[in-house]
């Protein structure tokens, strides 16, 4: 949610923070732009609309200056306009600030300006921030004490870059949103993520909360709050910078389904013992939960949905779980207490819900193990234990490979539980679910070659809206496919365990409202019972099952999943859905990999 780049010490600066800024676009793309510092004074290049927008706005030779920031937007404050984009500035120009997060005092810090003949141009919460750089600035600091104490006067959350008139110096500061410095050759980067300098370093310094840096052409420095030094820790990370390009593919999306199994075989390496079936997970050894009594997922969005799943599988082993939304964790009355293991969801470990269910988890007791993709990030180094799924780089905004890994990391963390907490009961037929984990990346390579997803997507694509029903592992799919269908057609979708449908839903259906039916697991036949009931009201029928022939009569089209076990026959299932809604955006002429409103990664509550 936002993205800021930074760099100093190349002398292709704009050209780097343009790269910067397209790699980072998929946390945010209102709005976009650049400053640098060139020696003559501060340039600000910015515009509404996407990152392509501010490069067209760019003069033909672009300042060669050695440091600038950049930043493409989320709008919090204010709508997605010239104005509102950043950088921002004090009126003079001396100061060019980029900023991600929410200053929750801006109205009070801007007033108190105002007072004193600032005059603002924007409607941003951002805008504060310069004004109060150059005010201190006014008052005889130096550049670093006049950023510190700036930050000394803002409440809410950031990430924040400044430069100066005349200093070639990025200072920056992190406060609840993420900021990683990249260590290059000769020069140094700023970013909300690594993927925005990853072809450029994989050498990164995480920044706390608290934490400043002084980035600078001969290198950099940390300090708390106080200007105090702090030691820092240079991190590798194991990151192909190929995985972060689009290569052959139109979209990000399409590349990232196709790619499912590569990164689920990276899931799954080494991670069972081959001889007894054993699951060793990131330290995570046996007896590693022997203390708990129950388990609370937490997450958002897709990753919700995986922890659905996980959820299930869990309750099937005979563990008391629940997944809960992220964001209404805190306001339920679920008891949380120190015999409670909290399991965050997150593809991008910085989802702010996730995060603060996670803390309001671990202030009651609880003990935290994250399941995430992101090395380095918030949620992995706030978490107790972590557990990577090892996904690699997700540039969609709509997640797809990320979900399956999930899901897979899951189903191994829940055999580690079984055999750990008392209440668990290891599955019998495990070495039937070894053997289909072991197939799953071919069946899934399966589906991808064999799937009709694409003219399933085109049929009855002008309906009312798109209904999808599952039961049990089913749901959480049903749930997935609703998402993703809406995410990037922006056409109505909604899902329903397939029981539902009968009480309320099943007046919504029409001859205009195809119902996509997951039916898989023991419980399939009442899902195709609950799909008979919708097509004998009119609704054409797509049915994603392993045995389509015996169903001809009931699906007026079919997504067939190959034969598996039951625990994976939803990713499965979910992989012909991914394809539907990816399909029917791109017939729709949608911005599939950057949907409209939304970003990949949310750092606001
Ligand atoms: C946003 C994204 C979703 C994502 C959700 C959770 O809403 O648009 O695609 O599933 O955040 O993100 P996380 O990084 O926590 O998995």
């Amino acid at each position: 949610m936002c993205g800021i780049i930074g760099c100093v010490g190349t002398d292709e600066t704009v050209p780097t923070l343009m790269d910067g800024l397209s790699n980072l676009e998929y946390r945010g793309y209102d709005s976009a732009g650049v400053a640098v510092q060139n020696g003559k004074g501060i340039a600000t290049f910015k515009r509404s609309g996407k990152v392509a927008e501010v490069r067209k706005a760019l003069p033909e030779s672009p300042p060669s200056g050695t440091v600038g920031i950049g930043h493409t937007r989320w709008s919090t404050h204010g709508p997605p306009t010239d104005q509102n984009a950043h950088p921002h500035t004090d009126p003079e120009s001396r100061v060019a600030v980029v900023h991600n997060g929410v200053i929750e005092n801006y109205d009070t810090l801007r007033a108190e300006l105002e007072a004193t003949g600032n005059t603002f141009v924007s409607d941003t919460d951002t805008e504060v921030i310069p004004h109060l750089v150059a005010h201190y600035l006014d008052q005889g600091d130096d550049h670093e004490t006049a950023f510190r104490r700036t930050l000394d006067r803002l409440d809410g959350s950031y990430a924040v870059a400044a430069i100066i008139d005349g200093d070639d110096t990025i200072y920056c500061a992190r406060h609840g949103t993420p900021l990683v410095v990249g260590i290059g050759d000769g020069s140094y980067f700023l970013a909300s993520d690594v993927p925005a300098f990853l072809e450029r370093t994989s050498e990164v310094v995480y920044l706390e909360d608290g934490e400043i840096a002084r980035i600078e052409p001969d290198g950099f420095s940390m300090m708390d709050v106080h200007g105090d030094p702090i030691e820092t820790e240079i991190e590798h990370i194991d990151w192909d910078p190929k995985d972060t390009g689009k290569g052959a593919y139109d979209h990000y999306m399409l590349k990232e389904i196709d790619t499912q199994p590569t990164a689920l075989k990276k899931t799954l390496e080494g991670r069972i013992e081959p001889e007894t079936g054993t699951v060793s997970l990131d330290g995570l050894d046996p007896g590693h939960f022997e203390e708990f009594e129950q388990v609370d997922l937490v997450a958002c969005g897709t990753s919700y949905h995986a922890a659905l799943y996980g959820a299930k599988i869990l309750q099937e082993a005979g563990i008391e779980a629940q997944a809960h939304r992220a964001s209404e964790y805190g306001t339920s009355s679920q008891l949380v207490s120190e015999s409670t293991l909290a399991i965050p969801v997150t593809q991008s470990g910085e989802t702010a819900d996730t995060l603060s269910a996670m803390a309001d988890a671990a202030e009651a007791g609880a003990t935290t193990v994250a399941v995430t993709n992101v090395m380095g990030s918030t949620v992995a180094r706030q978490a107790d234990e972590t557990v990577f799924i090892r996904a690699g780089p997700e540039i969609g905004v709509a997640a797809t490979k990320t979900f399956s890994s999930q899901v897979v990391t899951l189903l191994l963390l829940a055999r580690r539980l079984a055999e750990d907490m008392d209440d668990g009961e290891p599955r019998e037929d495990f070495d039937e679910v070894l053997a289909a984990l072991d197939r799953l990346p071919d069946d899934i390579q399966h589906v991808l070659e064999s799937s009709d997803a694409r003219s399933v997507a085109h049929k009855h694509i002008d309906s009312d809206a798109f209904l999808f029903i599952g039961r049990h592992l089913a749901f959480p799919v049903a749930k997935e496919g609703a998402l993703k269908f809406k995410e990037i057609t922006y056409e109505h979708a909604e899902s329903f365990t397939s029981g539902r449908l009968k009480h309320g839903p099943l007046a919504l259906v029409t001859p205009s409202t195809p119902i996509f039916a997951v039916a898989t697991g023991e419980v399939r036949s009442k899902t195709l019972t609950n799909a008979t009931e919708a097509k004998s009201r009119g609704a054409p029928i797509v049915l994603v099952t392993d045995d389509c022939d015996a169903n001809a009569d009931l699906g007026d089209y079919h997504l067939e999943i190959p034969e598996t076990h039951e625990l994976l026959e939803g990713l499965l299932a979910n992989v012909q859905l991914q394809l539907v809604s990816y399909y029917a955006a791109n017939r729709l002429d949608r911005e599939i990999d950057k949907p409209r409103n939304l970003a990949k990664s949310v750092t606001v509550e």
